[in-house]
């Protein structure tokens, strides 16, 4: 049997370990270092270990170019958002073409190095319009986009040492290992799940609607960088495995975590965390409403429409489209759009904000949306990270 096929054919395997590791660590000593911030980490280890295969490094202009505006790598593989690292203009103008510069995070330790190919400028409001739809500085991704020096510095990059994980280890698995797993379970069929939300009745609700036609799911929790806002990692993952221990048949189910950082580029990340998801072998993909959204910049369903753009045999994950759910009344257990007749009356919905309001000022949430196991874990997390009142 054998897995999807990553996306461009190759697992991109960037990291050297053992004998290897420890020299090229030695010869970095001697390079230019350039200090990258905890999110150019998350990156360099996504490129490293495949998650974001075909890229073997930081995008050139070409591709930068190319994906925002055809969707495209330059080689013509779906990508559309693109992974760049930024440097000071100083930087940029004095690394040569050809040299090898060592990066370094805050804590003088040597992530990685970078051939450099190319260093280049970018006009970031045309790639804050391209990928985010808009230039607004309110959405969190273009705030981020916009402080960031527009030098770009591009090339195959090596991943040398990885931040280690501060708890839940055990879910830290790179894309050989959860194929590994999903292949020992003797899954044909994976579903991938995004989220950096707990996991609300209506997830569940399309989860396990998904489950009803894949062998198994794979649910797969964001915990890099968010919006201060959004509820942290260590209380999400607490929430996860209580949900899972007495709701989920075990065997079907598979947890680890997606160690990136959040852009809230909606559609665009939508296909991003598809392809993503591909390369840790999933066959299929859940896209629900507002996928990666923020706000009110992205139409309901727009995460969905933009998957229309590419034809099936270039995404090779196939999309699973899932209408606004909720818990209604009359029909006694959830249902969608599509499937309930009654008026919104009936529906119980409730915003994010809305939860984290009632969260956070110590109350449960309705069973009819939240697991009263995993209202528990929130309200009692939420308490120790911020105290109420
Ligand atoms: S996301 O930013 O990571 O996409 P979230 O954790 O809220 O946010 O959503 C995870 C997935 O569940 C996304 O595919 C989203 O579209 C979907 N989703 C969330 N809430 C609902 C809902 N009530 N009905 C249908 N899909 C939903």
């Amino acid at each position: 049997m054998s897995l999807i096929e990553p996306h461009g054919g190759v697992l991109v395997q960037r990291q050297l370990t053992g004998q290897a590791r420890e020299e090229a660590l030695r010869e970095a000593q001697s390079f230019r270092k350039i200090v990258i911030s905890t999110w150019t980490i998350s990156d360099l280890e996504l490129i490293g270990v495949g998650v974001f295969s075909p890229l073997n490094g930081f995008v050139n202009q070409a591709d930068w170019k190319s994906i925002i505006e055809e969707m495209h790598l330059s080689n013509g593989l779906v990508w559309t958002i693109p992974v760049t690292l930024p440097v000071e203009e100083h930087i940029a103008k004095a690394v040569k073409v050809g040299e090898t510069v060592a990066l370094v995070g805050e804590d003088g330790v040597i992530y990685g190095t970078l051939d450099v190919e190319e260093a280049y400028r970018v006009d970031k409001r045309v790639e804050a319009k391209g990928v985010y739809g808009t230039t607004d500085e309110e959405h969190p991704g273009v705030k981020r986009l916009l402080q960031q020096s527009p030098y770009h510095l591009a090339g195959p990059i090596t991943l040398l040492n990885r931040k280690e994980p501060t708890e839940f280890a055990e879910f830290y698995l790179d894309p050989v290992e959860t194929r590994a797993a999903f292949e020992r379970r003797g899954w044909r069929t994976v579903v991938g799940f995004q989220t950096r939300n707990p996991v609300h009745r209506a997830h569940e609700y399309i989860q396990k609607s998904a489950l009803e036609i894949v062998d198994g799911l794979f649910l797969n929790p964001l915990v890099g960088e968010t919006k201060a806002d959004d509820i942290p990692a260590d209380v999400r993952m607490r929430s996860y495995r209580v949900l899972l221990d007495h709701y989920y048949p075990k065997d079907r189910v598979f947890l680890s975590v997606y160690p990136a950082a959040m852009r809230y580029a909606g559609p665009r990340e939508a296909v991003f965390h598809a392809l993503v998801r591909k390369n840790f072998g999933c066959t299929h993909f859940i896209v629900g409403r507002d996928h990666a959204g923020v706000g009110n910049y992205y139409g309901t369903y727009d995460a969905q429409h933009i998957f229309r753009n590419f034809r099936p045999e270039e995404l090779g994950i196939q999309p699973l489209f899932f209408e606004n759910s909720f818990y209604c009344e009359k029909c006694d257990g959830m249902a969608s759009e599509k499937t309930c007749p009654h008026d919104a009356e009936y529906r119980y919905m409730l915003s994010g904000t809305k939860v984290r309001q009632i969260l956070r000022s110590g109350q449960r949430p309705s069973p009819k949306f939240t697991r009263p196991e995993v209202a528990e874990v929130l309200v009692q997390g939420l308490a120790e990270v911020i105290p109420v009142g």
